[in-house]
């Protein structure tokens, strides 16, 4: 038996809905061959695919960063308005038409009802290109730039909110890597001018792109010493699989969340050492703006370079999977003080949630229940969790048979409570400890439903994992609830003041 002791007004932080986010890249067949198949029977007129608008909505995306990832950091945000330019993607081998660009991608947003937050180029990209990017977005006004994007079809900006500065600029993959000073001094002198066109924007700056980098966490630290005043966001990236492509690491893979855990806090920990050092009363939170499972040798199969729609990162995800991603995803809302917004990456074929072939409908992969049951449910606040759990060790430290996250919403008078059990064979018994709400009664639950670990879904099938209404939640003469956890499992357990 694991007691898990809440009580409703020990929060940890209001969850901002931006924590279900997303990101969408040029990249393999995402964009090309995802949300744009002109002649396939699942498109509209226009060639946009009906289905995968579909389950976008319903997966409930907040905000989806664009174009990139690697890609921004070789992209001319001009190629893609007004007369396009067939160019090379550099970062992934292929040909970009360019058809997609800026007003595609926003209308499409739009018709999905997500916002978009954009990136721009820190690679090849200059300040410059950086801050007529702004202006020919958000300025109202008439300029060269703003007339130039009536031409195109807009008169009235599109509003932008959200920007990154650049994309993993650690990491010697990148286009025009940078060390953290220079690319710290350049994001500084970018962010002013960003800032000069718009002062409403609020900016990204790119962290660390993984614990494993041999400048973390030392790059985010100097990065924000040099941007801390202009800067809302530091970013941070991180991708699981099992340790060393291993499948028999299950205790490993199902640990991931308790090393992601960890990369968090120290992230927190640098704004915070930042902060004070510049005497700072601003705060900067995280954007945990790329996280994902990603098997990194599965799914690559380009035939040949320079194609538009190359096979690349097609993860095709199994139901252990999905846990390891509710774990994931319970340890961004677990840090809500700090994570204000977090990006999936990605949506549509590339390491998604979401896949399709031309000219068969899309279809939700395992990780598609556990983050539309979040985008859905996780309102409010998390709440502060005491728990007894024991635990095993892994290569990331102890961890336990049950980890839950546990959100509030003042609004509505419910309680939901995300429930993991790590052990593959043990169910187990979860006492729920409930202090300082008003008739808290038991509503409704939903499982993670598969019969092998390993099961996946796959297209023209009927889904062989899915989310079933689970059972209830027990009231026991002491005012607990208990639910049993079945093993390997992740539940979604719902209560409501009455
Ligand atoms: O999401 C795929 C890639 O992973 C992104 O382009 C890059 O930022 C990261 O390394």
């Amino acid at each position: 038996m694991v007691t898990i002791s809440l009580y409703k007004k020990h929060r940890v932080g209001k969850i901002e809905h931006e924590i279900f986010g997303a990101f969408i890249e040029h990249l393999g067949r995402s964009i090309y061959g995802g949300i744009y198949d002109p002649g396939s029977i699942y498109s509209d007129k226009d060639g946009y695919r009906e289905d995968v608008k579909d389950l976008v909505r319903e997966l409930g995306v907040d905000i989806i960063r664009y174009p990139g990832g690697n890609y921004v950091s070789g992209y001319d945000w001009r190629d893609g308005v007004g007369e396009r330019k067939v160019r090379l993607n550099l970062a992934w081998g292929q040909t970009e038409p360019n058809t997609i660009g800026t007003h595609e991608f926003c209308d499409w947003a739009k018709s999905i009802g997500s916002k978009v937050m954009l990136a721009t180029n820190m690679g090849t990209g200059t300040p410059r290109d950086a801050g007529e990017y702004v202006e020919y977005c958000n300025h109202a006004g008439k300029t060269a730039l703003t007339d130039e994007r009536a031409k195109n079809g807009r008169a009235e900006p599109f509003g932008i909110e959200r920007w990154c500065i650049g994309n993993e600029m650690d990491g010697d993959w990148q286009i025009g890597t940078k060390k953290a000073n220079e690319y710290g001094r350049l994001a500084h002198e970018t962010a002013k001018i960003m800032k000069m066109v718009d002062p409403s924007i609020k900016l990204t700056v790119c962290g660390s792109s993984g614990p494993g980098m041999p400048t973390f966490p030392e790059w985010d630290r100097i990065v924000l010493e040099n941007t801390y005043n202009e800067v809302e966001f530091l970013s941070l990236h991180r991708y699981y699989e099992f340790p060393y492509a291993d499948k028999k690491r299950v205790g490993d893979f199902l640990g991931s969340f308790v090393d992601f855990d960890a990369f968090i806090k120290t992230g927190k920990a640098t704004i915070e050492y930042v902060k004070a050092y510049k005497r700072s009363r601003k705060q900067v939170y995280l954007s945990v703006d790329e996280w994902n499972v990603w098997h990194m040798q599965e799914g690559n199969r380009q035939k040949e370079k320079w194609e538009v729609e190359s096979v690349l990162a097609e993860n095709h995800y199994t139901a252990i999977d999905a846990i390891v991603f509710a774990t994931l995803m319970m340890t961004l809302l677990n840090n809500a003080d700090c994570v204000k917004m977090a990006c999936l990456a990605q949506v549509i074929n590339v390491i998604a949630p979401i896949l399709c072939e031309h000219d068969k409908k899309a279809i939700r992969q395992t990780t598609f229940f556990p983050f539309a049951y979040g985008s859905k449910y996780a309102k409010g606040y998390t709440l502060e969790s005491l728990s007894d759990s024991d635990g095993y060790d892994s290569i990331y430290g102890k961890v336990p048979y049950i980890y839950t996250a546990n959100t509030y919403d003042d609004n509505t008078g419910e309680l939901t409570c995300f429930i993991v059990n790590t052990r593959e064979t043990e169910s187990e018994d979860v006492s729920l400890c409930f202090d300082g709400f008003d008739n808290l009664e038991f509503t409704e639950s939903f499982t993670l439903d598969y019969n092998d670990k390993f099961d996946t879904n796959n297209l023209g099938e009927e889904e062989k994992v899915k989310m079933i209404k689970g059972d209830a939640a027990r009231k026991q003469s002491d005012g607990r609830f208990a639910y049993t956890a079945k093993p390997l499992s992740f539940s979604v357990v719902r209560f409501a003041e009455k």
